[in-house]
């Protein structure tokens, strides 16, 4: 257990029905991917999201493995996508032979650069994959432009953002296939877990099968293919369901504590807060993140480390992707420079942002950051 005082970085909230949905697991038995929360939450998710078709699986990783699978690029096809943004989203494209190509980041809300798209377009571009970071959607119209013209697929990986919409539309409605994510720091959580939203029939009947071994219908044991065992189990999609009943209420809680944050913060001096807004979309804060700039009196690292020292909790902002050891051993991306992720990702991190989180707490770590950088 931690310490009562300590202000962990994330804290999920869990107090609907989870607890009775998931004692009707136990209760009937029915704990593994054949239990009925599973198509259950499969159907809801995807309703939520406007899609025809959810595939439940153990995590946002895997759902992204499986997505970029189930496009069946060929090797060297070449994807784009952010270079700021999680490994998740490029693992599965190096192990199937695809190259990642990568775009820089808008310095303001910190996702892809969508401007930057179509100049690294070549004759082996087959698809784009749009990551929408921390709370804020890309800005998706021109990104679709694109892709229409090259005729493009587009993989949206909208891990962090459950019940957010750009321009009225749901994040998740955008790609040819797209992904959640439902680790506890996400707004709606089971655990561990992630879906694939689609609505073409042939891609979900493959992501199904990839989740699952591909397993054959009629030979069980006999494999055509190489897939993952990435199911989740009915206790995970028990706990999804309950969470899900809470999506618009949760919604509100992080923006009230966005709002908050920013009330709080804003007359601090050289650093950049989230926008809590733009044309095309309002700031739902997965996370709250901090940028400090070059006048600040202290670096990232060691305001992360003087914030724990008082018992709040913060998490570095992601590394970018062509600064990865194991990509640079790969050979990846020699040369390339991409200045906004580095920014970003060398003087962000986030603090507390959880569901859980009270005002109390919200203004005990904002006095916090401002001993800390003032
Ligand atoms: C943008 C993004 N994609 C993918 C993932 C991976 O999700 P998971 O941790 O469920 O594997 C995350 C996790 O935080 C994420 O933020």
């Amino acid at each position: 257990m931690s310490d009562s005082t300590f202000i962990p970085v994330n804290e999920p909230l869990l107090d609907g029905k989870e607890r009775q949905y998931l004692l009707e697991c136990i209760d009937s038995g029915w704990i593994s991917s054949e239990g009925p929360f599973v198509v259950q939450f499969e159907q809801e998710f995807a309703k939520k999201v406007g899609r025809k078709h959810g595939i439940a699986v153990s995590s946002g990783s895997a759902a992204i493995d499986v997505a970029v699978e189930s496009l069946e690029l060929k090797p060297g096809d070449e994807v784009i996508m952010p270079s700021f943004t999680i490994i998740s989203c490029i693992t599965q494209i190096i192990r199937s032979g695809l190259i990642p190509v990568l775009v820089d980041s808008d310095p303001n809300t910190w996702n892809m650069d969508a401007t930057q798209i179509e100049s690294k377009i070549t004759s082996r571009t087959k698809a784009i994959m749009i990551v929408h970071i921390y709370g804020l959607p890309v800005d998706i119209d021109p990104v679709l432009d694109v892709a229409k013209s090259y005729d493009l697929k587009i993989i949206e990986d909208a891990a962090e953002m459950h019940g957010q919409t750009y321009r009225g539309k749901p994040c998740g409605s955008f790609g040819d296939i797209s992904t959640f994510s439902f680790y506890p720091n996400k707004h709606i959580t089971t655990g561990e877990g992630g879906m694939i939203v689609t609505d073409d029939n042939g891609l979900e009947e493959k992501c199904r099968s990839l989740r699952n071994l591909c397993f054959e219908q009629k030979k069980r044991f006999v494999h055509d293919r190489l897939g993952w065992n990435y199911r989740m189990t009915n206790m995970q999609a028990a706990l999804g369901l309950a969470q899900m009943e809470r999506l618009n209420e949760f919604i509100i809680r992080k923006r009230e504590m966005g709002k908050l944050y920013e009330e709080l913060l804003t007359k601090v001096e050289n650093i950049q807060l989230p926008l809590n807004k733009t044309d095309y979309a309002e700031n739902i804060y997965w996370v709250f993140g901090i940028v400090l700039n070059d006048k600040t009196k202290i670096n990232a690292q060691t305001a992360m480390y003087s914030l724990g020292k008082k018992g709040i909790g913060t998490r570095p902002f992601f590394y970018p992707m062509h600064k990865q050891p194991i990509l640079k051993k790969m050979g990846l991306f020699k040369g390339e420079n991409y200045s906004i992720a580095e920014n970003i990702s060398q003087n962000g991190f986030y603090i507390p942002s959880g569901l859980a989180i009270t005002k109390e707490q919200i203004i005990c770590v904002a006095n916090a950051v401002r001993e800390v950088l003032q």
